[in-house]
């Protein structure tokens, strides 16, 4: 059976039973505790929690799904998918287990003809949680089901939750016996890949607090109601249905492992290790075009870097199959093909997935190219190092090491996967010092995630936020799109994170009100800031956060009087700064429809910043704008802008909105109704923001310039209104400067300023011959400058700054050819270039066969100045970062000199 009809019969089968069929919700559902959509109920969860109140009592959905945290599983067992598809049917206070476990036997075991999955009834098994007697109870009732074939389990097993605060509670899962090809008889205690989980049946009715482990955590309370949650997943059924070994070859799944067959030669069943990693390369094309398809675009942290993550490991896997051209164009086709059935959007938006996979393979192939030089360089460094402390009997005697700070940076900067580090150091016999990378690692992800948390929840905790947004009882009325003066009643004061019935002057409060004109940080706009007010009280807001849902926080400082909860205020916009802003945003949208008009519509907007006077706005696109473009650009909004185009907002179905062209963006509910902005009839778009009533208004705009962000998103920069202006009239300011002082007209400035510069590189040049002859001259007096120091004619000259390290070598060897070769000769000689010292020894024969060798008088000299250096015995050249020391590196070297003659 198909998987599409798979899917179809779940939803007709709950839907005949009085279920509504909700959509998947994005992948990218707002949850601040979830990066992905992780499971079938998380679009649930307010109605669960009892936060909001359901709009039906049943509901079924078959929901996407993205895990990544055993990644590293993939492919090496049946059970992990980074991207599945969970059937869920849900009721919210209304069937509890009975109704659960009646309606899941009827649909596993109802036959294939009318409509069921037919599967053998006595080949299923359940589990439940160890005390939950009632459930066997209604197994042995409604199912038949021996005592042998239910089995009872512990917290680990039976008990589900989301592993983060929220609703949970114990389950009971479904089973199928796969048969004695797939391991030992016994149940799922004894083996759960004969014995194969196919469907959870969670009993939700508490409420969980601190969640510390799968097994370990609080429970807050009772649910408002009993609930049912079940999660089957659809891969899993998929591949009992169609009788194949694991979800890897389902009909969504195999196409893209064959065609990688295929591409590289290697036949699947034939290796093991080939096998892996052509599950790994179908699993993550098949997640890649997923989380691209719902918004997500590669990037280095958070969503975006699971992303790059997926398809670099996709693309490397491929290389491991020894295919070396690019991969995705061949795949990702594939894998569209296989899915488009159930999800027609991946047609509809083929042209911005294609895009963004394939240039962010080509950047991956770009980083692999200068990484790998990199790389062994690194690596040649680790086996000298090694070489060296065998000499010397360092610590780790002759094991060279990649350290962690080395593999961190290729890492950090040069985006080189640790993985492929570890692999292609051991191909050369040298090891990675991992713990330390990992360490690097979390530290560095420690500071972004305690920056970003910081930022958005303040210093309080979540649990604080839900409980005013409990306190209030309904989400708070934003008035600010008509309003930028609203009376409102404080419904809760946060004083240093902490619930507080009063603010004090001089506290830092968060403030809750029942309603406000306020803005809040998001979609890209800057939050409002302006003052609360009332009878003697002012209160100053910097800043205005949505931490938790709807619910908007006002950050402040109490500047006079005494803030109370039930306080009647006034929130009062700072106007200016609001306008600004909402020039900005608007500015942004029509700078947003310019560019799709000159580069198409794939240039979708990848993220936006709207500040007061200026904003930034980054696009997917796999190229930079030409200049010529850019200024189109400007030109097309700027005329606009003349045109005085009306600005107005409406609120929609999101049906209604694609109708009308509007631009989408991601994340937004499904079925939800959706506020479209349109600029006159010209750019239409889904938009929260606050934005200029006529086109009019904005003035001017000036885009500042336009560059790379990442792999295929580009970001321009711009001014508007009088911040515009004033831009240009310092331009022009300095135009006027310019043609001043060189004495030009203004067409003619570049021209003058690059002869002036290739004249001013002309005299340079001569200059460094002059004083290149310069050194040379007094090489003959150098010689003559010979001292003893224990029978070695010794010559040490600081030939000061402005001679190059080459330069310095001249005349070091220059000298060392005029001394007499029948006895032991050293000349010695440093230079500060560019404001670095080096230093450079040359030894002849006769000092050699003494044993002084100018490797080492250069690493002792080097070491003086800070810095590291070496060579062969004859001749050799270091440098270090003080250059004050230069006399005392010299003296260094003829110390060591005498040492080295005179044995000690
Ligand atoms: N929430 C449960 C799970 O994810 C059942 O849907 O397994």
């Amino acid at each position: 059976m198909e998987t599409a009809e798979i899917r179809r019969r779940w939803l007709r089968f709950f839907q005949d039973n009085g279920h509504t069929v909700v959509p998947s919700a994005p992948l990218l559902y707002d949850d601040p505790n979830l990066l992905f959509v992780n499971a079938g109920m998380v679009p649930f969860k307010p109605y669960f929690l009892g936060q909001e109140r359901p709009p039906y009592q049943r509901a079924t959905s078959v929901q996407k799904c993205v895990r990544t945290l055993d990644i590293d599983e993939v492919g090496k067992t049946s059970r992990h998918g980074s991207f599945f598809q969970m059937n869920g049917n849900f009721s919210f206070g209304d069937y509890f287990k009975e109704g659960a476990i009646e309606l899941a036997w009827e649909l596993v075991t109802r036959s294939q003809a009318e409509g069921g999955f037919g599967l053998d009834e006595a080949k299923l098994w359940v589990t439940v949680f160890h005390d939950d007697d009632e459930s066997i109870e209604l197994w042995k009732r409604i199912a038949g089901l021996p005592d042998e074939r239910i089995v009872r389990r512990g917290l680990a097993d039976n008990y589900w939750h989301m592993g983060v605060p929220g609703p949970g509670g114990p389950c009971s899962e479904i089973y199928l016996d796969r048969g004695p090809e797939y391991g030992p008889d016994g149940g799922p205690e004894v083996d759960e890949d004969r014995f194969m989980e196919f469907w959870n049946l969670v009993f939700m009715q508490y409420e969980l607090a601190d969640v510390r482990s799968k097994v370990d955590f609080d429970i807050a309370g009772d649910l408002p109601a009993k609930n049912i949650d079940t999660g089957m997943g659809l891969e899993r059924i998929a591949s009992i249905l169609q009788g194949v070994d694991n979800l890897y070859e389902i009909d969504e799944v195999y196409p893209v492992i064959a065609r990688a067959s295929e591409l590289s030669g290697r036949r699947y069943g034939a290796s093991h290790d080939d096998d892996v990693r052509l599950r790994v390369v179908a699993d993550h094309v098949r997640t890649g075009l997923m989380l691209i398809s719902d918004g997500v675009v590669p990037g280095n942290e958070g969503r975006g870097y699971v992303l790059r993550r997926i398809l670099r490991r996709a693309v490397r896997a491929m290389r491991l199959l020894g295919v070396d051209a690019p991969s995705l164009p061949e795949l990702l086709p594939v894998s569209r093909d296989a899915m488009a059935p159930s999800y027609p959007e991946l047609q509809r938006s083929w042209g911005r997935i294609s895009q963004l996979a394939y240039a962010e393979e080509e950047s991956f192939r770009q980083t692999l190219r200068a990484g790998t030089q990199i790389l062994d360089l690194a690596i040649a460094d680790a086996r000298e190092e090694a070489v060296r402390e065998e000499t010397t009997g360092g610590p780790v005697a002759g094991a060279p090491q990649l350290s962690g700070s080395k593999a961190f940076q290729l890492h950090d900067t040069y985006g080189f996967p640790i993985d492929l580090t570890l692999e292609m150091a051991a191909e050369q016999g040298v090891s990675v010092d991992e713990q330390g990378f990992r360490r690097l690692m979390a530290e560095q992800k420690a500071k972004a995630k305690a920056d970003a948390k910081a930022k958005k929840t303040g210093h309080a905790d979540v649990s604080i936020y839900r409980e005013l947004a409990d306190a209030l009882g309904r989400s708070v009325e934003f008035t600010g799109y008509d309003q930028v003066a609203s009376e409102a009643r404080v419904a809760g004061l946060l004083v240093d994170g902490s619930s507080a019935s009063h603010a004090r002057e001089g506290d830092s409060v968060e403030i809750v009100l029942d309603r406000t004109p306020f803005y809040a940080e998001g979609g890209g706009q800057l939050a409002d800031a302006g003052r609360i007010v009332l009878d003697g009280v002012v209160v100053e807001v910097d800043d205005v956060q949505k931490p938790l849902g709807d619910l908007i926080v006002h950050r402040a400082r109490v500047v006079s009087g005494e803030l109370t909860v039930g306080d009647h205020v006034q929130g009062l916009v700072d106007v200016q700064r609001r306008k600004a802003i909402s020039r900005a945003h608007t500015a942004t949208h029509m700078v947003h429809k310019a560019i799709r008009e000159a580069l198409g519509d794939t240039a979708t907007q990848a993220g936006s910043e709207n500040a007061p006077g200026r904003f930034r706005f980054d696009f997917n696109a796999s190229a930079a704008l030409p200049p010529s473009v850019l200024r189109d650009v400007e030109a097309r909004v700027n005329a606009l802008l003349a045109d005085d185009l009306e600005v107005h907002a409406e609120v929609m179905s999101q049906a209604q909105a694609i109708e009308a062209g509007a631009m989408a963006l991601f994340g937004e509910k499904y079925g939800d109704e959706v506020r479209v902005v349109s600029v006159g009839d010209w750019a239409r778009e889904l938009c929260g923001g606050t934005h200029a009533q006529r086109s009019g208004q904005l003035g001017v705009i000036s885009l500042l310039g336009e560059a790379s962000i990442g792999s295929g998103v580009r970001r321009v920069e711009a001014l508007v209104g009088s911040d515009a202006y004033d831009y240009l009239a310092r331009e022009h300011a300095l135009v006027g400067q310019l043609t001043e002082v060189l004495k030009v007209r203004p067409e003619e400035l570049p021209d003058r300023v690059g002869s002036i510069l290739a004249r001013l590189r002309d005299a340079e040049k001569e200059i460094a011959t002059v004083r290149q002859q310069q050194v040379l001259a007094a090489a003959a007096g150098l010689a003559s400058s010979a001292r003893d120091v224990y029978g070695v004619s010794f010559v040490s000259h600081d030939a000061g700054e402005g001679v190059s390290a080459d330069g310095l070598r001249t005349l070091v060897l220059d000298v060392r050819g005029r001394l007499p070769g029948d006895r032991p000769a050293v000349v010695a000689g440093t230079a500060v270039a560019k404001g670095r010292p080096v230093v450079v020894v040359a030894t002849n024969d006769e000092a050699r066969r003494w044993g002084v060798k100018a490797g080492e008088l250069v690493r002792e000299a080097a070491q003086v100045l800070g810095g590291g250096g070496g060579g062969k015995d004859d001749v050799a050249q270091g440098g270090g970062s003080d250059a004050s020391r230069v006399r005392e590196a010299l003296a260094r070297i003829e110390h060591v000199v005498g040492e080295r003659v005179t044995g000690r």
